[in-house]
């Protein structure tokens, strides 16, 4: 069903979940089942209609509750409590739970309350599509850009990919140079920058967008918000996974996109990065090397936990006709959608890295075929 309801439901008792599973209305919803644990991280990957929470033992609903609203005020929240602790049921409510009831004495009233719940929820949704806005705030995309090779093109295309979205419609833009170490951005798109992703650190715990704004850096042609990489291994390790998800998250709030340009090693800033995002393009060249080095990437986040069947996209680069493999042998080969190819354009790119000048500067003007390719992609993604 085209408007289903996407409900998660936070449990950790078994014979609840199993009760609830099989005696809500299915129909209108597709429910998931998910960890206290996971929460912040399922709120942050999509947008959710209702989060059922079912009171746990060591119960910190509270807090989780205030977060999911913060993440998005529009989704519903019911608590299920184990107990009648009044105090407990008030700070619930306090924190954003729209309703709660308490089990097992009101489990048969919730079941049939559901369906009126889901439907009045419905309803909210249609009335607000219908006053909606071109970029609503709040559910920002997060895209990676990423190969486990080096040299591969992300820097490049990321950075173009960043300018043309933001020249080729009214969403804001903000494009991150997770490279810690080397950078690049920064050269792309010749800002001088004297300020950097760690000058965010003394305010990291109440990060919000006028921080972000007062470090990042406005590329002049496209008015792109760009936070540039330190550039030193010393400086980048006060950095940590906390702090990019804290980041990102912020970010989410406040752009409609936030590009990130991811180096090629794994460490755990990169495995943060990758777990808040919502897609990774992956950069391939069309050889057998780029593939393996794909296979042991796909390996490697199988061990990390990084579940890549839903993010992971993939940008072929370099193409051309000496190519050792065609892009449809890539087609049969992978199990992830191509979704755009880049020409080799050696020299349509040479005078622009030769003098370190952003690709792209207007929205019409004459295009190197390195840029046209990249504006199709841009507008796929827009579209
Ligand atoms: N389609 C292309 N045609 C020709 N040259 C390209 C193309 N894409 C990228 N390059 C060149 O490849 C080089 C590396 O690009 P870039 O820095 O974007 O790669 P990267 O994957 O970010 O590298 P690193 O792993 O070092 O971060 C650049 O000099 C760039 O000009
Ligand atoms: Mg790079």
């Amino acid at each position: 069903m085209e408007n289903q309801l996407d409900i998660l439901l936070v449990s950790e008792n078994e014979s609840i979940t199993n009760q609830l599973l099989n005696s809500l209305d299915r129909e209108q919803s597709l429910i998931t089942v998910i960890q206290s644990d996971d929460v912040s991280r399922e709120v942050n990957r999509q947008r959710r209609d209702i989060v059922i929470f079912v009171q746990t033992e060591n119960d910190y609903a509270v807090e989780q509750i205030q977060y999911v609203k913060s993440v998005n005020q529009k989704t519903l929240v019911i608590y299920l409590a184990l107990d009648a602790d009044i105090n407990n049921l008030r700070n619930v409510s306090r924190a954003g739970a729209e309703e709660f009831f308490v089990l097992p004495e009101e489990m048969s009233l919730f079941i049939s309350r559901f369906p009126t719940i889901q439907k009045n929820y419905s309803i909210m949704l249609t009335t607000e599509k219908e006053q909606a806005v071109t970029f609503g705030r709040g559910r920002g995309q997060i895209y990676s850009f990423y190969s486990g090779k080096g040299g591969t093109g992300k820097s490049l295309i990321a950075s173009t990919f960043a300018q043309t979205l933001k020249l080729e419609s009214a969403a804001e833009v903000i494009l991150i140079d997770l490279d810690m170490q080397y950078g690049g951005v920064e050269t792309m798109l010749s800002i001088e920058a004297n300020r950097s992703i760690v000058d965010l650190k003394p305010v990291i715990e109440e990060l919000n967008e006028n921080h972000i704004r007062n470090v990042s850096q406005t590329e002049k042609n496209s008015k792109l918000e760009v936070l540039i990489s330190p550039r030193d291994a010393e400086v980048a390790d006060i950095v940590d996974e906390d702090f990019i998800t804290r980041l990102i998250r912020t970010c989410r709030r406040s752009f409609d996109y936030c590009i990130l340009d991811l180096p090629s090693h794994m460490d755990s800033i990169v495995a943060a990065a990758m777990e808040e995002s919502d897609k990774i393009f992956y950069v391939l060249l069309p050889e057998t090397t780029s593939l393996k080095v794909l296979k042991y990437y796909e390996e490697l986040c199988d061990r990390l936990g990084i579940h890549l069947s839903d993010s992971l996209e993939i940008i072929v680069n370099h193409l051309a006709k000496e190519n050792e493999l065609k892009v449809k042998d890539l087609k049969d080969l992978l199990k992830y959608p191509i979704v755009a190819t880049v020409r080799k354009d050696y020299k349509g790119l040479q005078s622009f890295i030769n003098k370190g000048e952003a690709i792209r500067k207007r929205q019409k003007e004459k295009m190197i075929p390195f840029a046209k390719d990249v504006r199709k992609f841009t507008r796929f993604v827009l579209s």
